[in-house]
């Protein structure tokens, strides 16, 4: 054999060995989730794996490499999408943040996702094989129900910074004197009844874990249940799978977030879902940034929420407001309006981040959803954020603290607050500078999010699910990490001793008497 033969034979078995097949779990009917989906995607493909992916939101035209489980009719079923409206977060008719209902709700969207018979005939055959899962985490467990199926590791992918209940599932909960939850909109040093919240916070939501449990092992057998019998192995319980990941990644960078000590398996990769290159704006738009002569505000309250929910009195004072600004505002808005002032232009649809890596881009009015937090760290923006949901309050929290925010909150006068947010922001160039300096953070890593993705999926399939990584705080019992039965045993060395000397002192008094007596 010829070295040319050699050399053609080896890199053709490299290509084969090296190209894993990963399963992506990702149905939850959102575009941001399905954003973070496809930042995997994209970049698996590109390290030449072949991937499925299991989606509600698939590529028209998908890669070769990549298999597609569509889950799209999924979406319009849902009560779950009529409780996000606007007018209902305005009248706290709905409230996000008790966590009982977010873990119900939404073990019953994966649910609904999971026995969808697309992905029940997908989980059924039983050719499919798979080297690694990417799960998403996302108020429940079930994704990692897969790794179970096809015997194989997978990783957890944590849409928002760390927090006590991702961080659980690899090491152990944060203490909560200096690591507040997510939904905690407090920051460090905290004050003592601060602490104390945080404190019941952590046994509380112990407690909806507690109480979740058999909903969602029921739900478990239910979707994995009949695939695991069809290709007879005996499915083990998802409490011994859930804390079975190699590891997880987050959503997650320092520049956005606080400095937490986190396990050597949390792996923070913000930004892994912006492409390398920004995708050109569309023509008109493009014209429209580049002459805008005072510059561009962006105005975009995300995908999860349709503007058709809006009140129209308050789409009216929004546009009353942005008419009276000397600056051109882009609303992304699903509908059109009437009367639109002459520097507002309404869009249904937004290059978002095209439009925040414009030069000309000056603010972005946002809800705060992390990836658009993300994306404006990246491209240097600063925000004002009208947070509705889940993490978009401590996000724009901390973008306040950290400099780079102002928050105002929704209500029927956003729009007159709104105005004197945006008329500090464009006056102080103080923001634009801090969002800059963290920009620069932000992108000072050693290598780019999406290699570091790539790097450690491979990682874990080439260590057998990598148990090196895996925190021994994970599997140990509260009482050994409190040291609870030494100090049980040192309490019953002290009452021991006591009784001695009790029992000594006693003997000594006895003899004592008699000695006199004698
Ligand atoms: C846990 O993961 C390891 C490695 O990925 C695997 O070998 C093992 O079977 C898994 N255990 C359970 C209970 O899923
Ligand atoms: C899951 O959804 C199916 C139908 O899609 C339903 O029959 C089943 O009762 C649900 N399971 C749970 C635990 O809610």
């Amino acid at each position: 054999m010829n070295n040319w033969t050699l050399f053609l034979l080896s890199s053709i078995c490299l290509s084969h060995v090296c190209a894993y097949k990963i399963l992506v779990v990702f149905p939850y009917p959102g575009t941001s989730h399905s954003i973070l989906g496809e930042g995997y995607v994209r970049h698996l493909l590109r390290a030449g794996h072949q991937v499925t992916y299991l989606t509600a939101i698939p590529y028209k035209k998908p890669h070769p490499n990549l298999k597609q489980v569509v889950v799209a009719s999924v979406v319009e079923k849902f009560e779950f999408f009529k409780t996000l409206d606007f007018e209902k977060f305005i009248s706290k008719e709905v409230d996000l943040t008790d966590m009982q209902v977010m873990y119900e709700t939404m073990i019953t969207v994966a649910n609904r996702s999971l026995t969808h018979e697309n992905i029940q005939k997908f989980l059924m055959d039983t050719n499919e094989k798979y080297d690694l899962v990417v799960a998403e985490w996302l108020y429940h467990h079930l994704y990692s129900g897969f790794a179970a199926i096809y015997n194989c590791p997978y990783v957890w992918s944590s849409s928002m910074e760390p927090h006590t209940a991702v961080l659980s599932l690899i090491d152990e909960p944060g203490n909560p004197a200096y690591f507040p939850d997510h939904m905690s909109p407090v920051s460090p040093p905290l004050t003592f009844s601060q602490r104390a919240y945080e404190l019941y916070y952590l046994f509380y939501l112990r407690r909806v874990l507690w109480s979740i449990r058999g909903l969602e092992q029921k739900t478990y057998e239910e979707v994995f249940g009949p695939a695991a019998a069809k290709r007879g192995i005996t499915l083990p319980t998802l409490e011994e799978v859930k804390y079975n990941s190699s590891l997880m990644f987050g959503n997650s960078h320092i520049s956005s977030g606080d400095p937490q000590r986190l396990p050597i398996n949390h792996i923070p990769i913000a930004g892994y879902h912006i492409q390398d290159v920004v995708p050109a704006l569309p023509e008109n738009l493009q014209k429209i940034m580049d002459e805008a002569p005072y510059g561009v505000i962006y105005f975009s309250m995300g995908s999860m929420m349709k503007s058709s929910t809006m009140p129209t009195k308050l789409k009216r004072d929004f546009l009353d407001v942005f008419g009276t600004l000397k600056e051109t505002v882009i609303w992304k808005l699903e509908e059109e309006l009437t009367d639109v002032p002459k520097n507002v232009i309404m869009v249904k649809w937004a290059p978002q981040p095209s439009i925040l890596a414009h030069p000309n881009c000056k603010l972005f009015v946002t809800h705060g959803g992390l990836l658009s937090t993300t994306e404006t760290i990246h491209y240097g923006v600063p925000i004002i954020g009208i947070p509705l949901f889940a993490d978009q309050f401590i996000n724009v929290m901390r973008a306040v603290r950290k400099g780079f925010a102002l928050q105002v909150d929704l209500g029927y006068d956003t729009p007159a607050n709104l105005k004197v947010a945006i008329e500090e922001i464009v006056s102080n160039p103080k923001y634009t500078q801090k969002v800059k300096d963290l920009s620069f953070i932000y992108h000072h890593r050693e290598t780019k999010p999406g290699h570091t993705l790539v790097h450690w999926i491979e990682h874990v399939i080439e260590t057998n699910g990598a148990p090196h990584l895996r925190s021994p705080a994970l599997h140990m019992p509260f009482y050994q990490k409190m040291y609870l039965d030494l100090l049980g045993i040192v309490l019953l060395g002290l009452i021991v001793l006591i009784k001695a000397v009790q029992i000594l002192l006693r003997l000594a008094k006895k003899s004592d008497v008699k000695k006199k007596r004698s």
